[in-house]
């Protein structure tokens, strides 16, 4: 998508084919930059600062985390070491380990001399593969928020209501929950979105900058006041993006998202997903299985004489889940429709 006019990518490989250039998101909104990773360990701790967040996102830096690594040393050792060095760096996302699975799949039968050319195409063709994903959701999605907007007869402005960050900057190129969002307004629909900050990385200020970028009118909301505003009639439809799906369609996503999927549901309001085929897990049966990061205190408050908590992601039910948008098109959140919608074709 465009910055200040300009078209951009969350990561890519650098002008002298010997980096990553990745958009350091620490930085934003205050300040676009871009930073060059050099190391398997630079690109471990920009995924562990969140320099680079987002579920797909932190899958495609870690496949050119792999090949940082074993460019400096092609053996079996090597790699190993760098799929348990950035396997290690965020639990959650399952996008992560699913990534890090391909490129030992992919990689261990390639000769050491030649593994790290390997390793290179295949980042590439990841990050491309993620955003042809990320084009269909929106295509997919586009079309379910349009007959929301058409069943509720084309109101003057269609309000739709996000969490955290799920937009480009989460991925390589137009995001998830926010690609539908990009695709309806670039179709005429008058579309606004009421941003959640998202307490305490405040993702939602990334949100409403990319949204700003393109020319989406969106609002800067609390956390706490989504449930107000579905009350009030002022929301038409949730959309969030997920950190990993359970075979039973229990969501994981941000902290926070449960408690605006169960205001939908009080309200009327449908609550979608929208996540690439790479954040299903049908490793784990349920929600209550994955595991949630917990991130420092001290992103909550700076005073250290202070207890916080800080858990990062939260389990939506299955129950409360209207619609998962992918890139295969639309699957209920529900064991038997995930099935069918993720059997090879
Ligand atoms: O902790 P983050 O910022 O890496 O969180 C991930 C997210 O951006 C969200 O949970 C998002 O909705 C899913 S990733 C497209």
């Amino acid at each position: 998508l465009r910055v200040f006019g300009q078209p951009h990518v969350t990561i890519d490989l650098g002008p002298d084919s010997q980096s990553v250039i990745v958009i350091d998101q620490t930085l934003l909104p205050g300040s676009f930059e871009k930073k060059s990773l050099r190391t398997v360990a630079e690109a471990a701790d920009a995924i562990r600062s969140m320099v680079v967040r987002g579920a797909p996102l932190i899958g495609v830096t870690a496949a050119f985390g792999v090949w940082l690594a074993l460019r400096d040393d092609p053996s079996d050792a090597a790699l190993g070491a760098a799929l348990e060095l950035l396997g290690a760096t965020r639990p959650t996302a399952v996008n992560l380990a699913w990534a890090l699975t391909r490129a030992r799949r992919e990689l261990l039968d390639v000769a050491p001399p030649v593994r790290a050319r390997a390793a290179l195409a295949l980042a590439l063709r990841m990050a491309n593969e993620d955003a042809a994903a990320c084009e269909a959701i929106g295509r997919h999605g586009a079309a379910l928020l349009r007959r929301r907007f058409e069943e509720l007869g084309s109101p003057e402005t269609f309000h739709v209501l996000t969490h955290c960050n799920a937009g480009w900057l989460a991925t390589v190129d137009w995001g998830t929950a926010l690609a539908p969002v990009y695709r309806l307004h670039d179709e005429g629909v008058p579309t606004h979105v009421w941003v959640d900050e998202t307490r305490p990385r405040n993702q939602g200020l990334l949100t409403q900058w990319e949204l700003a970028q393109h020319g989406v009118p969106c609002t800067l909301i609390v956390d706490n006041a989504g449930g107000l505003l579905m009350q009030r009639g002022q929301v038409h439809a949730c959309i969030v993006g997920a950190d990993r799906i359970a075979a039973n369609g229990d969501v994981c996503n941000k902290v926070g998202t449960y408690l605006k999927a169960l205001a939908a549901r009080d309200a009327g309001v449908p609550f979608y997903v929208a996540a690439p085929t790479s954040t299903f897990d049908l490793g784990v049966a349920s929600g209550g299985s994955i595991p949630i990061e917990e991130r420092s205190p001290r992103e909550i408050t700076p005073d250290a004489s202070i207890g916080a908590y800080n858990p990062a992601f939260d389990v939506t039910p299955c129950r409360l889940v209207d619609a998962i948008v992918t890139e295969r098109g639309i699957c209920a959140a529900h064991t038997d429709s995930i099935e069918r919608h993720l059997k090879p074709s």
